[in-house]
């Protein structure tokens, strides 16, 4: 593990140029976790290289897979003919919530999984009660012990089921998905995730094979089939980096323009920053920031895609500091999500937190540099943004959470003009 590294902010530079969007890191995972289903090699392009594909990467080949990366060209080849049996052991599991995502696939193609609990983030407990049911459901069973389980079919094949999720959950969603692909007969799922890179991923698997209808809506119907092939999956432009960046230069006051985007994945989130006054031009695949007044407080509830996406509140209740008024954020989707607001706090910032899904934030207030430690990678990027427009300088530790998500991002926010040293 390399030394831990830091970043060095300091605050008050005016951006401008263009920044241009990575591949999706919540498109890339999947599409990894997906190799498993076929012995077929896959070519995937516009790859993000963040800490968490890494972690995927490497746990695929733990497995036995055959791995050619090209970083310079962003684009990695995958031999998954290899991969024998579904022991995922050892310390990446711990390190990747993701890593359930392999389960499924695992399960379908060998019929046997072993493995320890995921890991999760500090934004909530993370629970994987979903998938275990689900899995018993396609006919398997599962046998808890205390540092994992294992989960064996009791027939040849998985046998396609209905499953009703009890609370909307993306990477369920996309597990259930994946693992009736190769299960015997029709599997129905209701009340689905919608987010666009599950309907990405339907199309994909579509494309070599499986028999997926309704992803992108909440009842999918999915005929399974004996086997798939793969092909080449380009990674959409990741929609969180997107909003993250719009927001940025909103914070910042500056002109930019955010390229290579996808302005529709963004869902509620361009309305509500435009409600809330921000000056945007929406192009077919670019959003341009400009200067404008002041923003008024607006308050939102997160929400499943389409609304407004949990994985943007933190840099979006850190924009509500500088907004004029009073707004309440109200976090529905994680318990643990709103914690990093006393870190803002501590730099000048005015958050009271109501219950740990609701802050009232009243704005605008001034911040100053602080020293900080990043909880997660969206909070972590939030405490970035927030040294972008602090008095003075600010350190923030545990950067390897940002890495996990935003690919060489100091230096492609100091092409814009910020001042971000890692040290
Ligand atoms: C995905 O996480 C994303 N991660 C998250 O992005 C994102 O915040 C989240 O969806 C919501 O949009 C990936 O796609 C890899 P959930 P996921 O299952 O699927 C509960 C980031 O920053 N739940 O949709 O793990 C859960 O506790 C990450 O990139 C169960 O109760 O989230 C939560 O309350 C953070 N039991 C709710 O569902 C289960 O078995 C929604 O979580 C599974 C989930």
């Amino acid at each position: 593990m390399k030394k831990e590294q830091k970043f060095e902010i300091q605050g008050g530079r005016e951006l401008r140029g263009e920044i241009k969007v990575n591949g999706a890191k919540n498109s890339a995972l999947k599409v990894l976790a997906s190799v498993v289903l076929t012995e077929e090699e896959i070519e995937i392009t516009n790859f993000p290289f963040i800490e968490d594909t890494k972690r995927m990467l490497e746990l695929l080949e733990n497995l036995g897979a055959e791995i050619e990366t090209d970083e310079k060209n962003k684009t990695i080849k995958i031999k998954p003919k290899e991969i024998k049996d579904g022991n995922l052991r050892g310390e990446l599991v711990k390190k990747l919530r993701a890593s359930i995502l392999l389960v499924g696939p695992l399960l379908a193609r060998f019929g046997k999984v072993n493995m320890i609990y995921p890991g999760g983030c500090v934004i909530g407990k993370r629970p994987i009660d979903i998938f275990l049911d689900g899995f018993q459901k396609f006919g398997s069973k599962v046998e808890w012990s205390d540092e994992g389980f294992k989960i064996t079919s009791r027939q040849k094949r998985l046998i396609g089921t209905t499953i009703f999720f009890p609370k909307i959950t993306v990477t369920g969603t996309e597990a259930m998905m994946m693992t009736a692909v190769l299960a015997e007969g029709k599997t129905v799922l209701k009340n689905c995730a919608m987010e666009p890179e599950i309907k990405i991923l339907a199309n994909y698997l579509n494309e070599n094979g499986a028999k997926i209808q309704g992803a992108g809506t909440p009842t999918m119907i999915i005929e399974g089939v004996e086997k798939i092939s793969a092909g080449n999956f380009s990674v959409v432009p990741d929609r969180i980096e997107t909003g993250t960046f719009v927001i940025m230069g909103l914070l910042c006051k500056s002109e930019i323009i955010v390229k290579n985007c996808v302005p529709d994945h963004l869902g509620a989130v361009l309305p509500i920053l435009k409600k809330a006054g921000a000056n945007l031009e929406i192009g077919e695949d670019y959003i341009k920031v400009k200067k404008g007044t002041a923003l008024k407080a607006t308050s939102i509830s997160t929400h499943e895609y389409p609304g407004f996406a949990t994985d943007l509140q933190p840099p979006y209740t850190l924009l509500m500091t500088q907004a004029e008024g009073m707004s309440l954020i109200h976090e529905t989707i994680f318990e643990g999500r709103l914690f990093f607001t006393d870190q803002l706090n501590s730099m000048g910032t005015a958050i009271v937190m109501c219950d740990p899904h609701r802050v009232v934030i009243s704005g605008p207030t001034g911040l100053y540099g602080k020293t900080l430690t990043s909880p997660d990678l969206r909070a972590g990027i939030t405490l970035v943004l927030a040294g972008m427009i602090a008095f003075g300088k600010t350190t923030i530790e545990n950067v390897y959470q940002i890495d996990r998500g935003y690919e060489n991002i100091d230096e492609r926010l100091n092409s814009l003009g910020a001042d971000i040293k890692r040290v």
